[in-house]
């Protein structure tokens, strides 16, 4: 029997465990204020979570085998959800969201390594979909909290989602601003600026504005020699996306 499959059998068991682990107060620290919030986490593990609620019928659901330590998760209006996806690792991550009916969706099995900040306001969406990463220091914003102004007085800086797709991998101080659509399979290089839509994936997107810099390149967490591809090693590109793609 593998590892996950002990796991899932004995699920009851690891959810006591975990349940004990998040026990004392200093691990996991709740405050709300309202009603009808729901805040789920049955079988992750937490360190130096808090969770601050200030409304309505919000979520935080935190889903099985996760590992979330010195995260703030702060909601300040109704009907937001908060979801971390199975094996979801956060380290040193801030959640803020503010007015009604905003998302944050990490859907499974995303990283985010370091100092981070997801901000979502007016009713957007932050969604990862699944087996990404992302490095230090990146914001997250799909608005600017501000309004900017034609002469004539109209707002024009309307909030929008942002969107990671699949197997993505965020550098170190990058910022996705409100639009921001990074495809599947792609490489945001480190102090990138991103604010729009990109449509093609195996890239490396880079700069202020981030542009494509190099195509056709995928990547992977396990550290290879450069050239040679070791004996018994299976490369982790992937052949159904490229051949989906590229047909
Ligand atoms: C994106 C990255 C992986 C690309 O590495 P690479 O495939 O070896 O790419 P190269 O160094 O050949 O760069 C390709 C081009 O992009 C440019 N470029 C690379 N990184 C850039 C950046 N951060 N900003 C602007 N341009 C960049 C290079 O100057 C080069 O331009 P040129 O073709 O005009 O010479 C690397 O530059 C990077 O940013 N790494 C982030 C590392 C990180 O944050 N790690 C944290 C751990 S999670």
């Amino acid at each position: 029997m593998t590892k996950k499959e002990l796991i899932f059998k004995y699920r009851n068991l690891v959810s006591l465990g975990c349940r004990l682990h998040n026990l004392p107060s200093r691990l996991f620290r709740v405050r709300v204020k309202g009603k009808n919030n729901r805040i789920e986490a049955p079988c992750a593990l937490l360190k130096q979570v808090s969770i601050h609620i200030v409304g309505n019928n919000n979520q935080v659901i935190i889903e099985d085998f996760s590992q979330i330590k010195n995260t703030k998760i702060t909601i300040c209006g109704n009907n937001n959800v908060v979801h971390l996806g199975k094996r979801t690792y956060l380290f040193e991550v801030e959640f803020f969201l503010e007015d009604d009916h905003n998302v944050i969706d990490l859907q499974e099995h995303n990283i985010i390594m370091g100092p981070s900040k997801f901000s979502t306001i007016e009713g957007t969406k932050i969604i990862f979909e699944k087996d990404s990463m992302c490095s230090s220091e990146c914001n997250f914003r799909t608005g600017d909290s501000h309004c900017v102004l034609d002469l004539e007085g109209h707002r024009i800086n309307e909030s929008r989602d942002i969107i990671l797709r699949e197997h993505s991998w965020v550098g170190i101080r990058v910022t996705c601003m409100k639009g921001a659509d990074i495809p599947h399979h792609s490489i945001v290089a480190a102090c990138a600026v991103l604010t729009k839509r990109y449509d093609e994936p195996f890239c490396v997107l880079a700069g202020v504005p981030a542009k494509i810099v190099k195509r056709g390149v995928d990547w992977s967490m396990v550290r290879i020699p450069v050239g040679d591809i070791p004996q018994g090693y299976v490369s982790p590109v992937n052949q159904e996306w490229k051949e989906r793609d590229y047909q």
